[in-house]
């Protein structure tokens, strides 16, 4: 089963200046890497005086803008997007998913297609393990982005869905995933995850996600979990553990770079175990447990 339900549907184009603009981002280096050329050409050949300074003066040029090009160009497709506010969830993620790499980016921090299914290993190993999904489980994704856990996943277990609010993430999805047999990708079009019948999963996970959202967020998608779960799944969640020493390192980082300026929407914010282990046992769930995976923390839990 590959089944689509149209996340597609209305998703936002990037502009066609933008797209033309991010296809040629590498005229600056070529543009340096020719002129150099043209310079060593000048002057070791041809010792043309006014060719050897008129070449020499457009390599430092380039070289400069070279040097400056990736810097405006993340500044160009990533901006600050402080219009928005964080619980804009839709516009903020479909803003970062503004091309297929900037999507993978957003999603994992990797550009090319290899680094985002190395980056998914030890993500694919802590989830097995911890909540011990087997072949016969049919697994949801909260905030699946481009499908980087989905795709490995889905060779794990019975059925992978993903869903998320990002209709352009789930156009990325759908590309990747084009040609596995067992899995679904939702859009999620108002709060919650409404667009599921209570009872329909064995397992329900998020993972690299709740700590772009507000804890009121998270919660509901704990308390939601446990609807659309079947008596006896599990639940796995997981966030920067801000009790481990790496991840305060990461929070003191985010402190010195954005301490006096105003903070991205999707800016983490990272948890505790005992954050995470209050909204499950609150949401009714038996057997929390918490597992520390420096920087990450986990909590499992599960519907009895
Ligand atoms: C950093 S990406 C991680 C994607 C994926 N879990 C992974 O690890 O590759 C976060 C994802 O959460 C989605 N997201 C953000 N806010 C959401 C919300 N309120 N509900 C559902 N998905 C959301 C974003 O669109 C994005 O795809």
């Amino acid at each position: 089963m590959h089944e689509i339900s149209s996340p597609t549907r209305g998703v936002p184009k990037i502009g066609l200046g933008k797209e033309f603009v991010w296809r040629h981002r590498w005229l600056p280096r070529a543009a340096a890497a020719a002129s150099w050329l043209l310079f060593l050409t000048a002057f070791f050949w041809q010792r043309s005086e006014p060719l050897v300074l008129v070449s020499a003066a457009t390599a430092l040029l380039c070289s400069y803008a070279w040097g400056y090009s990736d810097r405006a160009f993340r500044l160009f497709f990533s901006p600050a997007l402080t219009q928005f506010k964080r619980e804009q969830y839709r516009d903020v993620w479909d803003s970062l998913a503004a091309t297929r790499e900037l999507a993978t980016v957003s999603a994992c921090g990797e550009r090319e297609e290899t680094g985002v299914r190395s980056s998914v290993e030890s993500c694919v190993r802590n989830l097995r393990e911890l909540a011990r999904i087997t072949a016969q489980d049919e697994v949801l994704e909260i905030g699946c982005g481009v499908g980087r856990v989905g795709r490995e996943l889905a060779t794990h277990s019975k059925s992978w869905t993903g869903c998320d609010v990002s209709a352009r993430m789930l156009a990325y999805a759908e590309e990747r995933l084009k040609g596995t047999e067992n899995t679904r990708l939702v859009r999620l079009r108002r709060g919650g995850l409404r667009e599921f019948k209570a009872g329909s999963f064995d397992v329900v996970f998020a993972t690299n996600m709740l700590c772009h959202l507000d804890e009121i967020d998270r919660w509901r998608y704990v308390e939601e979990a446990f609807r659309v779960l079947r008596p006896g799944g599990r639940l796995s969640i997981d966030n920067v553990d801000l009790e481990s020493d790496a991840g305060w390192k990461m929070f003191t980082n985010d402190a010195l770079s954005f301490g006096e300026m105003e903070r991205p929407p999707y800016m983490p914010r990272y948890s505790t175990a005992a954050e995470f282990l209050s909204y499950a046992s609150r949401a009714g769930f038996g057997g929390v447990t918490a597992h520390k995976r420096s920087p990450l923390v986990f909590v499992i839990a599960r519907k009895d």
